[in-house]
């Protein structure tokens, strides 16, 4: 899925990404419940000019996380810092990280599942107490000096939600899910993006991509772009219905917009195993995924569609 592409077109896809991303809540398109409480979240500590409660965000990759945090922080005139679970492997570099914030300051942690131990226990703690315990010296001489910190708000995003710590969980005071968005505001993303792009396609197309797109903005920006390269060649660039269709034929993309890990997942459990109910271990072992990434990331895109559901007994293939 998000995580098996080439790391090449990954990276050409972050770039493209930045460029793309709403700056505003008020361009943020859907998820209109979350958007009105993030609202008034950020009302209210502006009001009182304060900073804003640490957040967390999860939900299937390229919903809008890593877009929501950096929009929080662009709302509330802070600066934002950037890291990630596995790129922080040291309490030390969290510790630097953390004294040269700015008060207000928006500290982003992608893939927040993936701290360690150490750095966990460290990073909750000074989510509490906006303060570090610093042990200084070594042995029967080292001692323990407390670095107070200026006050800055955590926003976390993790696609794994079960495994994070109960107590790094209770230290967030706003976690949020993102869900899987209707056709109509995946059809207003790629209106927007097409803007964005300088890409003329009409409704009919924006119907079509937003269709195929696995309720995913991610994945309807990255349609967009590959039926753009195929309306460039095929005609003078305008994309309508047709090209649209022509275009995701072309690329294996199929009516429901499933992936092909997708149709993977539905083939083991029809083939292998007559349509359930089977393991979830058994159908993670065939894909070789882990079991959490089966069921926080495969999962919940087909189950909203009807095609998979949960039993006492195992997973059924509808
Ligand atoms: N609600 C939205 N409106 C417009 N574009 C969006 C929206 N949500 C996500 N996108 C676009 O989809 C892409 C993926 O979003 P991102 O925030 O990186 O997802 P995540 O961090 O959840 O994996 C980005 O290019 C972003 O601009
Ligand atoms: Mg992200």
């Amino acid at each position: 899925m998000e995580e098996n592409l080439d790391p090449k077109i990954k990276k050409d896809e972050k770039l493209v990404e930045r460029n793309l991303r709403p700056q505003s809540l008020a361009e943020f398109i859907g998820q209109n419940k979350l958007k009105e409480q993030l609202d008034i979240f950020l009302r209210a500590a502006k009001e009182r000019k304060e900073a804003l409660d640490h957040i967390l965000f999860y939900g299937p990759p390229g919903l809008g996380k890593t877009t929501l945090a950096f929009l929080m922080a662009k709302e509330m005139g802070v600066t934002i810092k950037i890291t990630s679970g596995p790129a922080l492997t040291r309490a030390g570099d969290l510790a630097s990280i953390l004294s040269a914030m700015k008060k207000g300051g928006v500290l982003f942690i992608d893939e927040v599942h993936r701290l360690n131990k150490i750095v966990e226990e460290t990073l909750y703690a000074a989510m509490e107490d906006f303060a570090l315990d610093i042990v200084l010296g070594k042995g029967p001489s080292a001692r323990s000096v407390r670095l107070n910190l200026e006050k800055f708000t955590v926003v976390g995003a993790t696609t794994r939600i079960g495994l994070i710590s109960g107590p790094m969980r209770d230290r967030f005071g706003y976690v949020q899910q993102l869900d899987f968005y209707e056709d109509d505001s995946l059809t207003e993303i790629v209106s927007r993006t097409a803007d964005v792009l300088g890409v003329k396609v009409d409704l009919g197309a924006a119907v079509e991509i937003a269709k195929r797109a696995r309720g995913t903005p991610r994945i309807a920006n990255r349609l967009l772009r590959r039926v753009r390269d195929y309306a460039q060649i095929n005609n003078d660039g305008l994309i309508t219905i047709n090209e649209a269709r022509e275009a995701l034929e072309m690329l294996g993309v199929d009516e429901l917009g499933l992936s092909e890990a997708d149709r993977k997942y539905l083939d083991v459990v029809k083939k292998n195993y007559g349509g359930g109910p089977v393991g979830v271990e058994n159908i993670a072992a065939a894909l070789t995924e882990d079991v959490g990434t089966i069921t926080d990331v495969y999962e919940p895109y087909l189950m909203k569609k009807g095609l998979v559901k949960r039993t006492p007994r195992g997973r059924v293939v509808v």
